[in-house]
Protein backbone atom coordinates (compact mmCIF):
# COMPACT_ATOMS: atom_id res chain seq x y z
CA UNK A 1 0.00 0.00 0.00
CA UNK A 2 1.38 3.36 -0.73
CA UNK A 3 0.40 6.53 1.51
CA UNK A 4 1.34 10.04 1.59
CA UNK A 5 4.19 10.53 4.05
CA UNK A 6 3.51 11.49 7.43
CA UNK A 7 5.12 13.64 9.88
CA UNK A 8 5.68 11.26 12.91
CA UNK A 9 4.59 12.86 16.40
CA UNK A 10 6.57 11.60 19.37
CA UNK A 11 4.69 11.10 22.63
CA UNK A 12 5.19 9.82 26.30
CA UNK A 13 3.30 6.97 27.43
CA UNK A 14 2.81 5.78 31.09
CA UNK A 15 2.45 1.69 32.01
CA UNK A 16 2.98 -0.61 34.68
CA UNK A 17 6.34 -2.05 34.84
CA UNK A 18 5.25 -5.43 33.93
CA UNK A 19 2.91 -4.69 31.67
CA UNK A 20 5.89 -2.85 29.56
CA UNK A 21 8.10 -6.04 30.53
CA UNK A 22 5.44 -8.46 28.70
CA UNK A 23 5.09 -6.03 25.78
CA UNK A 24 8.94 -5.83 25.25
CA UNK A 25 8.76 -9.66 25.27
CA UNK A 26 5.98 -10.09 23.06
CA UNK A 27 7.00 -7.72 20.33
CA UNK A 28 10.46 -9.24 20.30
CA UNK A 29 8.98 -12.83 19.80
CA UNK A 30 7.30 -11.01 16.89
CA UNK A 31 10.47 -9.76 15.94
CA UNK A 32 9.82 -6.14 16.42
CA UNK A 33 13.05 -3.95 16.82
CA UNK A 34 11.45 -1.62 18.19
CA UNK A 35 8.73 -0.32 20.37
CA UNK A 36 7.21 2.49 18.20
CA UNK A 37 6.81 0.38 15.07
CA UNK A 38 5.31 -2.21 17.03
CA UNK A 39 2.10 0.09 18.80
CA UNK A 40 1.96 1.37 15.67
CA UNK A 41 0.84 -1.65 13.97
CA UNK A 42 -1.27 -2.76 17.42
CA UNK A 43 -3.18 0.21 16.73
CA UNK A 44 -3.66 -0.09 13.27
CA UNK A 45 -4.52 -3.59 13.70
CA UNK A 46 -7.88 -2.73 16.17
CA UNK A 47 -8.94 0.12 13.61
CA UNK A 48 -8.82 -2.84 10.91
CA UNK A 49 -11.00 -4.85 13.80
CA UNK A 50 -13.14 -1.83 14.78
CA UNK A 51 -13.78 -1.05 10.89
CA UNK A 52 -14.85 -4.75 10.47
CA UNK A 53 -17.13 -5.19 13.13
CA UNK A 54 -18.85 -1.89 11.76
CA UNK A 55 -19.15 -3.10 8.42
CA UNK A 56 -16.58 -0.71 6.96
CA UNK A 57 -14.59 -1.79 3.68
CA UNK A 58 -12.01 -3.88 3.91
CA UNK A 59 -9.78 -6.11 1.79
CA UNK A 60 -8.20 -9.35 2.54
CA UNK A 61 -7.91 -13.09 2.09
CA UNK A 62 -9.67 -15.80 2.40
CA UNK A 63 -8.10 -19.86 1.77
CA UNK A 64 -9.73 -22.65 1.80
CA UNK A 65 -8.73 -26.06 1.73
CA UNK A 66 -10.62 -29.19 0.30
CA UNK A 67 -10.93 -32.08 -1.49
CA UNK A 68 -11.79 -32.14 -5.06
CA UNK A 69 -12.86 -36.31 -5.31
CA UNK A 70 -16.13 -34.50 -3.67
CA UNK A 71 -17.64 -32.82 -7.40
CA UNK A 72 -20.50 -31.66 -5.15
CA UNK A 73 -17.70 -29.68 -3.16
CA UNK A 74 -16.25 -27.78 -5.76
CA UNK A 75 -19.21 -27.20 -7.30
CA UNK A 76 -21.13 -25.71 -4.32
CA UNK A 77 -17.95 -23.31 -3.48
CA UNK A 78 -17.55 -22.10 -7.57
CA UNK A 79 -21.53 -21.44 -6.69
CA UNK A 80 -21.12 -19.32 -4.08
CA UNK A 81 -18.30 -17.61 -5.52
CA UNK A 82 -20.07 -16.67 -8.65
CA UNK A 83 -22.72 -15.49 -6.11
CA UNK A 84 -20.25 -12.45 -4.56
CA UNK A 85 -18.89 -11.67 -7.93
CA UNK A 86 -18.83 -8.33 -6.84
CA UNK A 87 -16.09 -8.47 -3.60
CA UNK A 88 -13.94 -11.38 -4.55
CA UNK A 89 -11.16 -9.67 -7.21
CA UNK A 90 -9.37 -12.99 -7.99
CA UNK A 91 -8.67 -16.39 -7.01
CA UNK A 92 -5.81 -18.76 -7.07
CA UNK A 93 -6.15 -22.58 -7.27
CA UNK A 94 -3.19 -24.51 -6.19
CA UNK A 95 -3.08 -28.20 -6.39
CA UNK A 96 -2.08 -29.18 -2.98
CA UNK A 97 -1.42 -33.12 -3.45
CA UNK A 98 -3.31 -35.83 -5.03
CA UNK A 99 -6.64 -35.13 -3.10
CA UNK A 100 -6.34 -31.67 -1.28
CA UNK A 101 -6.91 -27.91 -3.19
CA UNK A 102 -6.32 -24.91 -1.84
CA UNK A 103 -7.72 -21.79 -3.48
CA UNK A 104 -7.05 -17.99 -2.53
CA UNK A 105 -9.36 -15.67 -2.58
CA UNK A 106 -8.25 -12.25 -2.83
CA UNK A 107 -11.64 -9.91 -1.52
CA UNK A 108 -12.66 -6.22 -0.92
CA UNK A 109 -15.91 -4.97 -0.49
CA UNK A 110 -17.69 -3.83 3.40
CA UNK A 111 -16.65 -6.27 6.23
CA UNK A 112 -20.03 -7.62 6.75
CA UNK A 113 -19.90 -8.98 3.34
CA UNK A 114 -16.65 -10.53 2.80
CA UNK A 115 -17.69 -12.35 6.39
CA UNK A 116 -20.77 -13.45 4.69
CA UNK A 117 -18.63 -15.01 2.07
CA UNK A 118 -16.09 -16.41 4.19
CA UNK A 119 -18.33 -18.35 6.00
CA UNK A 120 -20.92 -19.58 3.75
CA UNK A 121 -17.72 -21.25 1.99
CA UNK A 122 -16.32 -22.68 5.54
CA UNK A 123 -19.69 -24.02 5.99
CA UNK A 124 -19.58 -25.98 3.06
CA UNK A 125 -19.26 -29.88 4.01
CA UNK A 126 -15.92 -30.91 2.52
CA UNK A 127 -14.27 -27.69 3.23
CA UNK A 128 -11.41 -29.10 5.98
CA UNK A 129 -9.75 -25.44 6.10
CA UNK A 130 -10.53 -22.17 6.14
CA UNK A 131 -9.16 -18.89 6.82
CA UNK A 132 -10.25 -15.17 6.77
CA UNK A 133 -7.24 -12.45 7.18
CA UNK A 134 -8.56 -8.83 6.55
CA UNK A 135 -6.86 -5.54 6.40
CA UNK A 136 -8.39 -1.90 6.13
CA UNK A 137 -9.14 -0.57 2.48
CA UNK A 138 -9.93 3.01 3.73
NI1 LIG B 1 -6.85 -28.62 -7.45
Amino acid sequence: MTQARTALVRFGVSLEEHLLRRFDAFIGAEGYSNRSKAIADLIRKEFVSDSFARGGKVAGAITIVYDHHKREVVNRLLDIQHDHGAIIISAQHVHLDHDNCLEIIAVKGSGAKVKALADSLKSVKGVKHSTLSVTSAA
